[in-house]
């Protein structure tokens, strides 16, 4: 059994490394929060009545239910038929500019009908609990004008409410300049401002975000838009430093950005004063299946963030373009083999981090009395042996709530 140990902000350095972990021990909970957690040995058996459901884990990993804190997960169609283009060496940004990638999935995305992005949404939603995944994060971004986002959003949050995956949606309707504002960025950003987010309560969208990369957003614009969202009272999240070192992860963490997300091309001296600005509690979401999708040899410095003091989350991206795979466990192996982390950061990093990446700690992310009672048991004897069984899906039992999923 493990759990993580209770802190009041996202872990970092040694405390990455430190968290508890309870060999022999038992999670009681009871309607949907854990009430109780120790070693066997400490356990009140008078706790224990006729109407306890016991589930005995015989040894195996017990994890907090994993938090998947970045993810695409509302869109129409795929980019299969982009897959051979990519193989024949066009770039991500390549095939951007020639109007597919992004743009080819909002096409898709505004040809479909509700129901079938609510059909979509809830397999890959059904897909992510198979491994794990009991609280989610998910993005608009595939519609890229007003009335579309503002359904992509309708969708996230729907799908939230008929399965029992948490589902967190994020409003990145700032992905890329819809087509009928190619080459009007900041004219685009305008509608948003003006025409969407009054439209969204940070109540139920928590955290905008915005692309900051060539092809899409400069540091520039992408400032004065999370001003903007940040005065109407949303938090913030910026993909930045994914193909580029343009300073959008800094500028973000300046404004007080929950998580900078990618980071591949972050410096260590950079992430280093992001860590010392922010008091260590922004949170940098790295991505380490994007750059293996995307077949680029640069991966986030992960190691250095960690020895520098920056919080580090991991996730997959889902998304249709970049990350069409689920499989969380095997980006916590591609980040401890591509980005220098130890198993047990990779765990608190898809876990409580994530949770913090979120504004979900209060809720998840470890095994706490008043926590939701997100419960995984693995079919691993220990820790160390998650991340080397390369892409398996270790989970054997989920519980969701209080409930064997
Ligand atoms: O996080 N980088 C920008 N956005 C997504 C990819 C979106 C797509 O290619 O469809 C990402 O990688
Ligand atoms: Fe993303």
């Amino acid at each position: 059994t493990l759990a993580g140990s209770s802190t009041n902000q996202p872990l970092t350095g040694s405390a990455l490394t430190d968290w508890r972990s309870i060999p022999g021990g038992y999670v009681a909970c009871e309607n949907d929060r854990i009430v109780a957690v120790g070693p066997m040995a400490e356990l009140d058996e008078t706790q224990v009545t006729a109407a306890t459901t016991v589930l005995d884990a015989a040894g195996r990993v017990v994890l907090p239910g994993l938090v998947e804190c970045h993810t695409h997960l509302v869109f129409g169609g795929n980019r299969a038929h982009e897959f051979q283009r990519k193989l024949q060496g066009e770039t991500y940004l390549d095939i951007l500019a020639s109007g597919g990638g992004i743009l080819s999935t909002v096409q898709a995305t505004r040809a479909a009908s509700q129901e079938q992005l609510l059909a979509n949404a809830l397999h890959h939603l059904a897909g992510f609990q198979r491994y794990g995944i009991t609280t989610l994060e998910a993005k608009s971004g595939y519609g890229l004008d007003a009335e579309t986002e503002l359904r992509l959003v309708e969708v996230a949050r729907e799908v939230g409410r008929r399965q029992p995956v948490r589902v967190v949606p994020t409003f990145l309707g700032a992905h890329v300049p819809g087509p009928e504002y190619r080459g009007r960025p900041t004219e685009y950003l305008a509608m948003l401002v003006r025409d969407v987010l009054p439209h969204l309560n940070p109540q139920e969208v928590p955290f905008v975000d915005i692309f900051c990369e060539e092809g899409a957003f400069s540091v520039a614009d992408s400032r004065q838009y999370l001003t903007q969202a940040q005065a109407l009272g949303f938090g913030l999240k910026i993909h930045a430093e994914q193909l580029h070192d343009l300073g959008g992860c800094e500028m973000a963490a300046q404004l007080g950005a929950i998580s900078i997300d990618h980071a591949d091309y972050l410096t260590p001296a950079a992430a280093a004063r992001i860590a010392r600005q922010s008091q260590g509690r922004t949170v940098a979401v790295l991505l380490p299946l994007v750059p293996l999708f995307l077949r680029q040899e640069r991966y986030a410095s992960g190691r250095a963030f960690i020895e520098a003091g920056l919080p580090v989350a991991l996730s997959t991206d889902f998304n249709p373009g970049s990350c069409p795979s689920k499989n969380l466990w095997l980006a916590v192996s591609v980040a401890c083999l591509k980005m220098g982390l130890t198993p047990r950061e990779a765990i608190a990093a898809v876990t409580i981090n994530a949770a913090w990446a979120i504004g979900q700690q209060r809720e998840c992310g470890s095994l706490e009395p008043g926590k939701r009672a997100d419960i995984l048991v693995l079919d691993v004897p220990a820790l160390e042996e998650i991340p080397y069984w390369l892409g398996e899906n270790p989970v054997r039992q989920v519980v969701i709530g209080g409930e064997l999923a």
